[in-house]
């Protein structure tokens, strides 16, 4: 059983036209809208590839009830933690003539101490699930340490708990000594956490370890875009690379590598092979257009493809 937890979703707003200019009147294609949010996005493509999963989520307002009823038009299991701030609503443009997205994001509402308590309280009361899966970033009103205290929470019980996450939340939970079983931060995130740029393997390796060994993560696994991923926990250190796709539209890869992952160790997949699903989720994100998520198939197919050809290489 997995559950996914979003402090921060956005109903994503998305729409084309043919040349963003000033002043003009643009002529835009009819607005798509979708629920997300990093927790939310893990849900989905967790649903994509065939599992099941819970998601839990802070929602007030218009835009909230609109992003409750999406996801229940769509049969994805929810529960909201009802706020009074409204929740964000995100902008993207593609422009068809270059084929640049203009990504516009709003700040999420503030939370008051009651609603975010309120969300620890759901968690304690909830069936311990196996994976909890909390990612995105903290709005407004949000100690930095919430994802700390979540994973504190969770201490003792049976629940590994999962966080993706950047800035000062990530900054937060690694000064921490709770338990947490995974962090999945790209290269940019882990420098930021260093406090130094990363320029080779064994600088990423040396990094993360260090990490490991002082904070109360276990395993973090950094990805890298078309390098895939390396994996770093207190045995170990691995590559697992990824097959060369065509790229439509990166959106999504961080999330759809983390449903993968975490969907594969739900299955039952030993470790390594829950990575090689992770990182097969992810390319399959970048197979598909806009904001969609990993499809099975192409998710399936490249982690067949990989079996064969990119095993993971111990660092
Ligand atoms: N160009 C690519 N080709 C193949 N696989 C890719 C490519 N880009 C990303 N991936 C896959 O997706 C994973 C996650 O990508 P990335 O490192 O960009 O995550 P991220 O920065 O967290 O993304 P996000 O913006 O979604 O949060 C990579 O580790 C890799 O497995
Ligand atoms: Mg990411």
């Amino acid at each position: 059983m997995i559950v996914t937890l979003t402090m921060n979703p956005a109903l994503d707003k998305s729409t084309r036209t043919l040349t963003v200019t000033p002043e003009d009147k643009l002529r835009c294609e009819t607005l798509q809208v979708e629920p997300g949010g990093g927790g939310v996005n893990v849900s989905r493509a967790i649903h994509n590839l065939g599992g099941e999963s819970l998601m839990l989520y802070t929602a007030g307002g218009m835009s909230g009830q609109e992003f409750e009823m999406l996801l229940q038009a769509q049969g994805l299991p929810n529960q909201r933690i009802p706020i009074a701030g409204n929740t964000r609503e995100s902008f993207t443009v593609f422009e068809e003539s270059s084929r640049h997205q203009y990504r516009f994001n709003m700040p999420g509402p503030t939370l008051a101490e009651a609603e975010w308590r309120q969300v620890l309280e759901l968690l304690a009361a909830l069936p311990q699930p196996d994976y909890l899966v909390a990612s995105g970033s903290l709005p407004p009103g949000v100690p930095d340490d919430f994802y700390a205290l979540v994973a504190g929470q969770m201490a003792g019980t049976k629940t590994r708990v999962v966080i993706d996450t950047s800035g000062r939340a990530l900054r937060t939970l690694v000064q921490h000594p709770a338990p947490v079983y995974l962090i999945k931060p790209n290269l940019a995130e882990l420098a930021e956490l260093a406090g130094e740029d990363l320029n080779d393997d064994e600088e990423i390796v040396n990094a993360a370890q260090r990490i490991v060994d002082e904070s109360g993560i276990q395993q973090i696994v950094v990805s890298l875009g078309a390098g895939g991923v390396i994996v770093v926990d207190d045995q170990r250190a691995a590559r697992q690379r990824t097959p060369t796709v065509p790229i439509r539209s990166k959106i999504g890869a961080g999330d759809s590598t983390v449903a993968g992952i975490v969907l594969g160790l739900a299955r039952g997949l030993p470790g390594a092979e829950a990575i090689r699903f992770g990182v097969a989720a992810g390319a399959a994100a970048v197979m598909t257009p806009g904001s969609e998520l990993c499809r099975r198939a192409d998710a399936e197919r490249l982690f067949d493809l990989m079996q064969r050809n990119h095993v993971l290489e111990y660092l």
